[in-house]
């Protein structure tokens, strides 16, 4: 956000800046959902509140998703929708977990998993994970993290991109079983994916808290609406927390996010974008420095480790912004520890804005 901050400070002064550090898909909402919006605002739908846990069509939209995409059956029962899924992991940790749990989290990893593990009273544990496990954490690294309440997996993850394969989740999920870990899974870049289709945790554990949500593959973030998918035991407290928090997840918004499930064939086209543009960036990369790059199987980023160009990763991203106009995210955002080494590309960008970012990269790797 600091890196967001000063690279929109110095387009405002007037310079080309290339954004490579939000995590933000570009080129506009599924249309199926700006116009389910737009009817009912034209025909005077009422947008009021609707149940805390969402509108039935839109839950029973979302169990069927995990019908038609994972094959695995799910009752609209358990489907909550939530204010983003930003609004799924607090709604999920207070109405999994008591004060002072434990919650396993990776490193690197999404920094709000902590932040929010942090400030609702719980701790979050730094699981470290590297290179040869694709950032990944295994069984004998969540050995090495017990005692554990909680445990939050991402596949594909955010800022590596790697994913744990199917049989790799469903040994987790036994792993949590084993060891009564209540088992988290952050789902929200499934559909970005550039090889095997991600496997859902409720595949092979029905006791997972899932969160999904509609920013990532759906590509609507401002709409602020997501959802999970939570064991029966948890319905009725997600239910009075959502009551109380915020009442009730944006109405407009729910109306919009039921359209988007059927616009796949947009979607899907963005996906071949993000894959067109991995894979020339993966290819030219290198030339600027870039060749250790984690394995980016979904999502849309390149984990670079640049521990062979600067021990100051967030000093080399400002340098890197300063002298190239190129915007990425330092690692120390997502691994409090060993962060400086790395920094993330994201690469959801305009096409152009990409490729025309890496070559001013060689560019400048050359001037070096
Ligand atoms: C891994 C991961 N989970 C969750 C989120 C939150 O998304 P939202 O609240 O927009 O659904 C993000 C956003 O960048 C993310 O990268």
């Amino acid at each position: 956000m600091e890196v967001l901050k000063a690279a929109n400070r110095r387009q405002a002064e007037g310079h080309d800046v290339l954004h490579m550090e939000v995590g933000e898909p570009g080129g506009g909402p599924p249309p199926r959902a700006v116009a389910a919006a737009a009817e009912a605002l034209k025909n005077g739908t009422r947008i009021g509140y609707t149940e805390a846990n969402g509108v039935p069509s839109l839950r029973a939209r979302v169990a069927r998703h995990y019908r038609d995409a994972y094959g695995v059956t799910v009752d609209a029962a358990r489907v909550v929708i939530t204010t983003g899924s930003s609004a799924g992991f607090l709604l999920g940790f207070l109405a999994a977990f008591g004060d002072g749990a434990r919650i396993g989290v990776s490193e690197p990893g999404y920094p709000a998993y902590r932040n929010v593990i942090e400030s609702l009273g719980m701790t979050a544990v730094g699981i470290p994970t590297d290179a040869a496990a694709r950032f990944q954490m295994t069984p004998a690294m969540l050995d090495a993290a017990l005692p554990l309440d909680g445990l939050v997996v991402a596949s594909p993850a955010n800022p590596t991109g790697t994913m744990l394969s199917a049989s790799a989740l469903a040994e987790t999920a036994r792993w949590c079983a084993a060891h009564r870990v209540r088992l988290i899974s952050d789902e929200i870049y499934h559909g970005i994916t550039f090889g095997t289709p991600a496997e859902t945790a409720l595949a092979s554990s029905p006791e997972a808290l899932v969160v999904n949500g509609f920013s990532k593959y759906y590509a609507m973030t401002g709409w602020r609406i997501g959802w999970m998918v939570v064991p029966t035991d948890l319905v009725g407290a997600a239910e009075r927390l959502s009551q109380n928090l915020y009442i009730s997840p944006p109405t407009l918004s729910q109306i919009a996010a039921e359209a988007a499930f059927d616009d796949t064939a947009f979607l899907d086209a963005k996906v071949a974008g993000y894959a067109r543009t991995r894979a020339h960036l993966l290819e030219v990369l290198p030339r600027a420095g870039f060749d250790r790059l984690a394995p980016a199987d979904g999502a849309f980023y390149l984990f670079a480790d640049v521990s062979a160009l600067t021990g100051d990763s967030a000093a080399f991203c400002e340098r890197m912004l300063r002298e190239t106009g190129v915007a990425t995210t330092p690692g120390i955002d997502f691994d409090p520890v060993r962060g400086n080494r790395f920094l993330r590309f994201s690469i959801a960008g305009p096409a152009e804005d990409m490729k025309k970012a890496a070559d001013r990269l060689i560019d400048w790797r050359k001037r070096l």
